[in-house]
């Protein structure tokens, strides 16, 4: 019921209203229920459905699809959602190290929820090497959360999306692939897939049998001429002889073909929103060897450890088995997010910090490398109970 107030032309008319107020609202409070407010809301379970955290997972199987690229599948404690294009990330402790890498999810959406996600990783590097050579079916690893906006975007991107893939940068499209052809997603897919050899084309018989009025796939290959084939690199006179009309490009390579492909697509004046590209993790930078001292606050404890002038902040403590969060190791989630206390720093590439962060120092120690002996407040990595 709503009180209406009318202002009376002698004030102290408004206090004897006042008075009654008091004795009328304990009447409301009387007439109210005093059942115990639940101890849990839809909403909340609805976010942890979308929002699992870190859950450890284990690796159901391992599938080789060329001589250098393996498929995971890890079967997760819980069901989640995720959109076709995002990533998740993949980590383990080896020997004395905490390690993690971003792998975009090869899969369907709707597998997920079933408890079933899969990572495709090309042997190259550290984790990669170890999961190629080590990880065998039965293995437990903690997963992240799905993250990255590499996705199709209703609102934003047009519904049709061409895609530019090399090698194994091929996953998340294989994964809207698979939404569309499931009813996840609608939109038409292109994909120009770029690779060496035939023999290092992936999924190549998963993709063709999933190709349809929405869903087309042009192989590419720069060092083999075979029937059936492009050959050569996607540059603008191949995207003009399959494509046409207004799209959306995204692509997910190496960065070669990010600088190749950005100089083609000059010839589309393309509005740069109509242009996007996955971030690849930051690695070691070609500078003299040199040992720094980090000093590290997590939660209540602080840890010292040596940092390596080459390797990124969120490396040596990696290397020195600390718990610190990371997702895209690439600087664009914020993960990582550190308060920088004392020391010099260089960043890999642009700064994606937000403005405040510079301001009041922040770094994001996944694209920072350490210029001197430094100290950094890091938060605390919500890992599942044991990893
Ligand atoms: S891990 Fe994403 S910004 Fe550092």
């Amino acid at each position: 019921m709503a009180f209406v107030f009318k202002k009376q032309i002698f004030g102290f008319m408004d206090l004897l209203r006042f008075k009654k107020l008091v004795p009328k609202r304990r009447e409301k409070l009387a007439e109210g229920s005093d059942a115990p407010l639940p101890k849990t809301y839809a909403v909340n379970e609805t976010a942890k459905i979308l929002h699992p955290g870190y859950q450890s997972a284990k690796l159901v199987s391992v599938e080789q699809n060329t001589a250098d690229t393996k498929t995971y599948t890890f079967e997760t404690e819980k069901p989640f959602y995720f959109r076709a294009g995002q990533y998740i990330t993949v980590g383990c402790k080896i020997g004395e190290s905490e390690v993690a890498r971003p792998y975009a999810v090869s899969s369907a959406p709707k597998a997920a929820l079933e408890k079933k996600v899969a990572v495709t990783v090309k042997k190259c590097g550290y984790f990669s090497g170890y999961l190629f050579d080590e990880a065998k079916v039965g293995d437990m690893f903690v997963l992240g959360d799905p993250s990255g906006e590499f996705c199709y975007e209703p609102v934003k991107d047009v519904p049709h999306i061409v895609a530019l893939a090399g090698g194994s940068g091929i996953t998340p499209f294989y994964s809207m692939a698979q939404a569309i052809a499931d009813g996840t997603n609608d939109f038409r897919l292109t994909v120009f897939y770029g690779a060496k050899t035939e023999q290092e084309i992936i999924f190549k018989k998963e993709l063709d049998a999933l190709v349809s009025d929405k869903i087309k796939v042009i192989y590419v290959l720069s060092d083999e001429e075979k029937e059936g084939y492009e050959h050569g690199f996607i540059g603008a006179d191949l995207l003009k002889k399959y494509v046409s009309g207004d799209f959306t490009v995204m692509m997910c390579g190496p960065a070669a073909m990010y600088a190749f492909a950005d100089r083609e697509l000059t010839a589309f004046a393309l509005p740069l929103r109509r242009i996007k590209k996955e971030a690849n993790c930051v690695g070691a930078r070609d500078v003299e060897p040199k040992t720094w001292q980090l000093t590290v606050h997590i939660g209540f404890e602080t840890f010292t450890v040596p940092a390596d002038a080459r390797e990124t902040v969120l490396v040596a403590m990696e290397r020195a088995g600390l718990k610190a969060p990371s997702k895209c190791r690439a600087g664009g989630c914020g993960f990582c997010h550190s308060k920088l206390l004392s020391g010099k720093f260089s960043l890999a590439g642009a700064d994606k910090r937000r403005l405040a962060d510079g301001k009041f120092g922040y770094i994001h120690p996944c694209c920072s490398y350490p210029d001197s002996d430094m100290e950094l407040i890091v938060p605390k990595a919500d890992l599942p109970e044991g990893m």
